[in-house]
């Protein structure tokens, strides 16, 4: 009969079995920051500058799940151009979505991150399951970037105010840039333009 091994130095059993289903108290609340970071960061700046970003996280997510819905979901005659550019725009959001969480953690915050979490947090409107057609896709996601081009000028203006550079530049160069681009993308695709035939002047108007 095999002898179990014993570590000599420690005393313990040496096995090679992975040691599953562990579960364990949180290491830090959500909510809450380090208290001591070499930032030159006071405690309560941080704590509110997380808290917005936590904020525009959980709309950045929804933005780019919205982004995805409305890439595999769209149709129509223009449904090849739409299908990539959902894509593009989603997989910036996503970058997006990166810079922001890991910027909750360099400030020591906890960044969100599970879908159920971000459906609560989220002020952007929950669309239905089903397929809906492109103009109000175009919609909806246009009224997503409103909701997060607003807050983000907020948060920009409070990060300068409290002496957060780093948080005002992610949200102007990153976040407000990169949403006010995807914005007009989007919007060119609402205005009602003839595709083959250019609309005629009206009977009695034009050079006498
Ligand atoms: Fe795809």
């Amino acid at each position: 009969m095999a002898t179990k091994q014993i570590d000599t130095r420690t005393n313990h059993r040496i096995n090679a079995q992975p040691r599953l289903h562990q579960r364990a108290p949180e290491i830090q609340s959500y909510g809450t920051v380090n208290h001591a970071l070499p930032l030159e960061l006071e405690e309560p700046v941080r704590l509110e500058m997380t808290e917005h970003l936590n904020q525009l996280l959980a709309d950045t997510i929804t933005l780019r799940d919205l982004y995805k819905k409305s890439h595999w979901q769209v149709a129509g005659p223009t449904f090849y151009q739409l299908h990539l550019l959902f894509d593009k725009h989603s997989s910036e959001q996503s970058e997006l979505v990166d810079s922001i969480a890991e910027r909750i953690q360099a400030l020591g915050g906890v960044s969100l991150a599970m879908a159920a979490d971000v459906a609560e947090t989220t002020r952007i409107e929950r669309p239905p399951r089903g397929r809906e057609e492109v103009p109000v896709q175009l919609s909806r996601l246009i009224d997503g970037h409103q909701v997060i081009v607003r807050q983000v000028r907020i948060l920009a203006r409070r990060a300068a105010q409290l002496g957060d550079d780093g948080t005002n530049d992610l949200a102007v160069s990153e976040v407000l840039r990169t949403n006010e681009l995807q914005t007009w993308f989007l919007s060119e695709h609402l205005v009602n333009m003839p595709l083959v035939k250019a609309e005629e002047p009206a009977v009695g108007t034009g050079a006498a």
